[in-house]
Parts: C-alpha cells; structure tokens; sequence
C-alpha cells in the first residue's frame, strides 16, 4: 500500500502512519510528478482547507493517475468538513481517479484565526480521533467502499466558500504575517514550509506561493511567527509527528 500525504502541523501525517504502507509526501514529488504511481491500494491523506483540500493535494490528484485496485482519501479536519469529502471524490473522478472510499476525521483545529489552540486541545477527547481512527483504519483494511454524502445545504455552502477562495487567497500573502524580535532567523520556517515560499538570510522573507497552511506559525521554535487575526498565541504540532518528521515532508530547499 502507499499513501500519499500533505500534513502542516502533523494530523494527516500521524493518521498516514497509523494507517501504514509506503508514506510519499506531496510537497516531496508535486515538481516532478511521475504520469503513474501503481500498487495494489493506494491513500491519500490531506488536510480540509476551506471545506475542500490544499491546493497542492488537488494537483496531485489531477496531474497524475493513480492506479490501484483499491484507492480511498481521508481528510483530517477540526470543525466542519463541509462537502469536501464529496467534492474530493468528485473532483478525482473528473480528472480520471477514482476514489473508492472517502471519509474525514475529526481532529485538532489549527486554522488559528478562527481557533484557540488551549480550546481545541481540551475538546478532543469529545471528539473521539481513537475511536473513529480505528474504524477507518479497519474499514481499509477490510477494502469497504464509501462514496461521501452532503446535504444540499452543506454543498451549495461549500460551493459558496469554493468561488470566495479567490478573496480569501488574498490573505495568504505575505503581509499575513508578523515577525516579532524573538526571531533569530534560525531557518526551520523555511524548512516546513510545503511550498518553498520561505527564505531566510538575515531575516526571514515571505513569497507570494503560500498554501496557507500555517505550518511557519505553528512550528516556529521560539513562536516567533504570528498571524494579525490569529485568536490567541498557543500553537499545535500532533504529538505522534516530531517536527523532524515534519521537515523531511515539507523541505522544499
Ligand atoms: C487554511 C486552513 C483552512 C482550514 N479549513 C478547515 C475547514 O474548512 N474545516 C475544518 O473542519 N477544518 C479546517 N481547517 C483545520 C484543519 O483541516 C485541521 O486542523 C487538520 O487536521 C490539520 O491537518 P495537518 O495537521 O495535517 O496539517 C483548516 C486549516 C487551515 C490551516
């Protein structure tokens, strides 16, 4: 089995390794996709971003066949997956994938303008990861298929947030972000960061090519990076991941 995972602050990358198999990261291959990845099953595990999936996990699975006798795609999230499991089947669908199950997993919330972090940790328990994370785990082992449902009113929702991506890619730029004095321009920023859109010489600089995955604010060592919205200052890493593991995903420099 492969998975192919996209992960910023661990969630998707630790459910990859419950799950198991070869473990790809996206950053690692999307400049030089191969036309085929072929092996009896095959994952693909990714953050919900904006009720869909990260911009670079949708030109994965456009950009290349995946050919398997079993596929599925999970989607950690920490609040509302909207149609996004739905639109991911879809969306593979119409580009030649097809995605024999798909379902999302409840998870700690790190989209920070929205989420205090001491919050979310204190809710997980509620929301059972373990549990629902086991299931998941024997549904693909067992090969069950799942095709993803959503209401109407979550899929007209999700296509609403789907046309305002526009605007709300405008905040992913690097005026989003503050650098406060406690950096000391040690570089990890520019290693975690999936898009390579990072550079450090004697200050850290932003591009224009961010995922907004917020990976460089939650996993800055001396939390030196801050978001103008952001609610609060507590920040997320999965304990099953280290940030290590993170930079071997993610280092695009
Ligand atoms: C830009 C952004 C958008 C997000 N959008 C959603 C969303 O629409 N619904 C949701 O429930 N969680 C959303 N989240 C939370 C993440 O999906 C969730 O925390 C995920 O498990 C993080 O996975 P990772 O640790 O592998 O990066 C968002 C997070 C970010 C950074």
């Amino acid at each position: 089995m492969t998975i192919f995972y996209f992960t910023s602050t661990g969630n998707s990358l630790a459910v990859a390794k419950r799950i198991g198999g070869n473990l790809i990261s996206i950053p690692q291959i999307i400049s030089d996709l191969k036309p085929e990845y072929k092996d009896d099953a095959i994952g693909v595990v990714f953050p919900v971003y904006g009720f869909f999936i990260p911009k670079m996990a949708r030109r994965f699975l456009a950009e290349t066949k995946l050919s398997a006798n079993y596929t599925f795609a999970i989607g950690t999230y920490g609040n509302m997956p909207g149609a996004c499991m739905r639109n991911v089947q879809k969306y593979a669908l119409d580009h030649g994938n097809r995605i024999d199950y798909a379902e999302s997993l409840l998870m700690v919330d790190n989209y920070l303008p929205n989420f205090e972090i001491a919050d979310q940790i204190a809710k997980l328990p509620k929301k059972n990861p373990e549990e629902n994370l086991k299931r998941i785990i024997a549904d693909i082992e067992a090969q069950k298929k799942l095709e993803a449902t959503a209401s109407l009113l979550w899929r007209l929702f999700t296509s609403a947030i789907a046309a305002a991506e526009k605007a709300w890619a405008k905040d992913t730029q690097a005026q989003s972000y503050i650098l406060n004095k406690d950096c000391v321009s040690c570089g990890i920023c520019a290693k975690i960061c999936p898009a390579g859109n990072i550079s450090v010489t004697d200050k850290v600089q932003f591009g224009s090519n961010c995922e907004w995955c917020l990976g460089c604010v939650h996993l800055c060592p001396k939390n030196a990076i801050h978001l103008k919205n952001e609610k609060s200052a507590e920040r997320w890493r999965n304990p099953e991941v280290s940030l290590k593991e993170i930079i071997a995903a993610n280092n695009r420099i």
